[in-house]
């Protein structure tokens, strides 16, 4: 195969780099002194200060593969993912920056460049979109007369205008999206009828080749958009799509992402877990099992990423996002008659697969593949019986025609079984079943609330009785050690005592 998964990443970087750009490594999915999310979720995300203007860059072009995690906040696929073959938790993000450098002009011509002359794809099967209020960038094509008018389209603020989040740096975008064909054309079950086109979610026949941002105003708070300092360039391709057109262009199928030559190495291993300790469906044969397979092999890369950057299982902000993956994919394993912890041979098929590009996660194995099976062998233990407690419930609402699971069982699922709701959720989906979020979460702030009150009765807490007017001021995003004056102090003759000091570079939340 010509081009293979890595050969793009490659060429992605080494063209970049004849233009200019120096590569450099992809970031920890843990961003750095950013409160403001918890996983890296766009290649943008460790360049953030060099947009906004708070830091200076070392290079003013750079290229690189950023790892992404898009579960959480703003970009969250979690949802989609297996039940399609085109969405991811993690996935790979080419980009190319520009920090206050080249503009709109040279982003889309080499982005042109690169996808016709360098991966050869066919004018005539791509398009371009641009924000309607972007003259700018529609001139720009206009003027580069690659593409025929009707093939640059116009789209809102919805799809081309681009934000991280709810404040950050953002601005207008361009797209470059590829027609794969009629064949390619399957719509969703819950799309039906829809006329696919560009921007039009839900099938996978128009794909994103390439997102060219021009990052030029930072939304604050409030929601207002205030102009940076300087223009750049802010790139986004991803990896896996771009393997499934070209692999597609070269073998004459449609191929999805779970079928480039990445991911079938790793489902390849889930293949003979199922057929060594489960019931040997392979990967294609049948709806349900491939949903179940898509979903291990997504889940497989992130745990393995995630742990390798630093994060295990646990119950609170990251480590239990980490927790619900595992916990995820176990279920999933039940769907391929596994019974016993798999999942480290699914990470193995990732360090076999991605190894190369990423050494962390080669001298992370043992620890991480430990981690994972340690999580899975914890929670198979309950696993089983809270699925069997879901099997009794569905037939009991059935019967009687309603649609809801009861909070109760949603919550007695996650605290006696360690379902996190998201996979109880998940579990019903199939059945056209919701669960009653409000009573579980009422039930989850009762069980809160008695802990806060057993903490109360706990005479070796700390407290402090702050006086009126005592802050802190926060240092964090630029410094990570310093000195200050002791504003407060509390504690008893127990070994915990806590101090407020004049500036922290401790954020609230973490
Ligand atoms: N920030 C844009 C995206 O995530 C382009 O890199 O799509």
């Amino acid at each position: 195969m010509r081009w293979t998964t890595a050969k793009i990443r490659q060429s992605f970087l080494d063209f970049f780099a004849e233009r200019g750009h120096t590569i450099v490594p992809s970031a920890s999915l843990i961003p750095k002194g950013d409160p403001t999310l918890l996983f890296v979720n766009a290649g943008m995300v460790p360049f953030k200060d060099y947009f906004l203007g708070v830091r200076t860059p070392q290079y003013l072009r750079v290229v690189d593969v950023q790892k992404c995690l898009r579960i959480s906040g703003k970009h969250n696929d979690l949802e989609a993912v297996g039940r399609d073959t085109y969405h991811h938790t993690f996935f790979e993000m080419l980009g190319n920056w520009s920090f206050g450098d080249y503009y709109k002009e040279e982003a889309i011509r080499w982005h042109w460049e690169l996808i016709t002359k360098v991966w050869g794809v066919d004018p005539k099967l791509l398009y371009a979109t641009v924000h309607k209020d972007d003259k700018e960038s529609e001139d720009i094509w206009i003027k580069l007369n690659v593409l025929p008018r009707d093939r640059i389209l116009r789209f809102g603020d919805k799809d081309n205008f681009w934000e991280m989040g709810p404040t950050g740096p953002c601005g207008y975008n361009s797209e470059i999206s590829i027609d794969r064909g009629e064949a390619a054309c399957s719509p969703e079950k819950n799309h039906p009828g829809q006329k696919c086109f560009v921007n039009v979610d839900g099938c996978e026949r128009f794909i994103e080749l390439g997102n060219l941002v021009f990052i030029q105003y930072n939304r604050d708070e409030s929601g207002k958009l205030t102009p940076l300092p300087k223009k750049h360039v802010d790139t986004g391709t991803g990896l896996e799509r771009v393997a499934a057109a070209l692999q597609s262009l070269e073998t004459g199928k449609i191929l999805g992402n779970y079928d480039i030559d990445l991911f079938q190495t790793i489902i390849k291993k889930i293949e003979i877990a199922a057929k060594e300790l489960g019931d040997g469906h392979p990967y294609g044969k049948n709806v349900d099992s491939d949903i179940s397979y898509r979903a291990i092999a997504d889940h497989a890369r992130t745990m393995t990423f995630l742990i390798a950057d630093g994060v295990m299982p646990g119950n609170t902000d990251r480590e239990y996002v980490l927790r619900r993956i595992i916990r995820r994919a176990a279920r999933h394993g039940r769907y391929l008659g596994i019974h016993r912890p798999f999942l480290a041979m699914a990470h193995a098929g990732v360090v076999e697969a991605m190894g190369d590009a990423y050494p962390e996660i080669k001298k992370a194995a043992a620890k991480t593949a430990e981690a994972i099976t340690q999580e899975e062998s914890r929670f198979g233990e309950t696993l089983d019986r809270g699925l069997e407690l879901i099997d009794t419930e569905l037939a009991r609402i059935k019967k009687s025609g309603a649609h809801t699971l009861p909070g109760e069982i949603a919550f007695k699922l996650y605290d006696t079984y360690g379902f996190p709701l998201d996979l109880t959720e998940d579990v019903l989906r199939n059945h056209s079943i919701d669960v009653d979020v409000a009573g579980f979460n009422r039930l989850m702030e009762e069980q809160k609330e008695r802990g806060r009150a057993a903490r109360k009765d706990d005479a070796a807490a700390p407290e402090i009785n702050l006086g009126a007017g005592t802050a802190s001021r926060f240092v964090g995003y630029h410094t990570y050690e310093g000195e200050s004056e002791v504003l407060a102090a509390g504690g008893k003759d127990g070994d915990q005592v806590a101090v407020v000091v004049a500036e922290t570079p401790f954020y609230p939340e973490g």
